[in-house]
């Protein structure tokens, strides 16, 4: 019992030695004074099975230590008390010669949100709005008023996930819809790009995902050209990528531009020699691009004999994965920290 008691007693000088502040001091008395399981409450609830004598001597003793535990309580209350309005203790004081810590490792933001926001900056240098849209959208801005009809088999090739019991609804299969919406929010003239989420039903490999990023531009104004589009499209690149990129431009099919062109780049990840990144091609499909088709422009609420422009859907997750060098875009969302600490 004595034992017990001096070791009691030296875990709770311990104990208290270790707090800095109230709730540290709380839980402290909660684990020897609490009604149930305090360790102090223990000791005085097994005095009665002691005889007689016994009893009497280590029930003093038991007593007197608690009294002192609840003394040195209310003083570290006291003390904690008196720090707390002054921020500081007596004994402290800030020593301004004394080195560093060690750095810690800081946070940082995904390779996706710092391509994306350079890019961001890069079009509001070039006087374009950045704009948001719904990840859950009508099928009328997802589809229809980008000139893709019910029966249209383009929708074939965006096929995307909808949404059960609404099947006017879907996850957006690209940021395109936006182009309308922004068109009728704000009119012409109108420079604008959009980043966000976009969702396929995909079965994913080394450069498919079912949830993807993509960095949406719209300029309608007055007599805009495929001259307009390609010097835009060059300063992305060059901007994003910070070196010289050989790209080539192909006829492309999308209902909602005319004339449609895919832009590739040489792959960066493997120079052109083929690998997983570009489906062992040499070159990146990256850039979906055209001019706006006179249906979209009136979807919009313009009109197309005043009015053209040039759209582009760029896949970021895949310019990402050439800036880094990235071989496999399912480590963009893997969370795996060995991957992302590289950033
Ligand atoms: N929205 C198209 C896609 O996701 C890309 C695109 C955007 C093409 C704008 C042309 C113009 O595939």
């Amino acid at each position: 019992m004595k034992n017990e008691l001096q070791k009691l007693k030296k875990e709770f000088i311990k104990g208290l030695e270790e707090i800095r502040d109230g709730v540290q001091l709380d839980e402290l008395e909660k684990r020897f004074f609490s009604r149930r399981s305090g360790e102090m409450t223990q000791i005085m609830k097994n005095l009665k099975d002691l005889s007689g004598e016994a009893r009497k001597e280590f029930g003093k003793l038991a007593n007197e230590i608690k009294r002192e535990f609840q003394e040195l309580i209310e003083e570290k209350k006291t003390e904690l008390e008196k720090e707390d309005k002054s921020g500081l203790s007596s004994e402290e004081s800030i020593d301004v010669t004394r080195p560093k810590l060690p750095q810690t490792e800081n946070g940082h933001f995904h390779p996706i949100t710092i391509v994306h926001n350079k890019l961001e900056d890069l079009f509001t240098s070039m006087g374009f709005m950045v704009l948001d849209g719904p990840e859950l959208e009508s099928n009328y801005y997802a589809f229809e008023a980008l000139n893709i009809p019910a029966d249209h088999p383009a929708r074939e090739s965006m096929d995307t996930f909808y949404i059960k019991d609404h099947s006017d609804w879907c996850m957006r299969p690209h940021t395109s819809p936006v182009q309308i919406r922004a068109m009728q929010k704000y009119g012409a003239p109108i420079r604008a790009v959009v980043s966000g989420r976009c969702f396929r039903n995909e079965a994913t490999d080394a450069s498919h995902e079912h949830t993807f990023y993509q960095m949406e531009g719209l300029v309608v104004d007055k007599d805009i050209s495929i001259a307009n589009l390609i010097g835009v499209m060059k300063e992305l690149l060059q901007g994003i990528l910070e070196r010289e990129v050989e790209v080539r431009l192909r006829p492309g099919f999308f209902p909602f531009v005319e004339p449609g062109f895919e832009l590739d780049m040489k792959c960066l990840v493997c120079e052109g020699e083929g690998c997983g990144a570009c489906k062992h091609s040499g070159w990146v499909e990256t850039l979906p691009c055209g001019l706006v088709h006179p249906k979209v422009i009136e979807y919009g609420g313009l009109d197309p004999k005043e009015y053209s422009g040039f759209a582009f859907g760029l896949g970021s997750m895949r310019l990402v994965m050439q800036k880094y060098g990235i071989e496999d875009i399912r480590h963009l969302h893997s969370g795996d920290v060995r991957f992302l600490e590289q950033f």
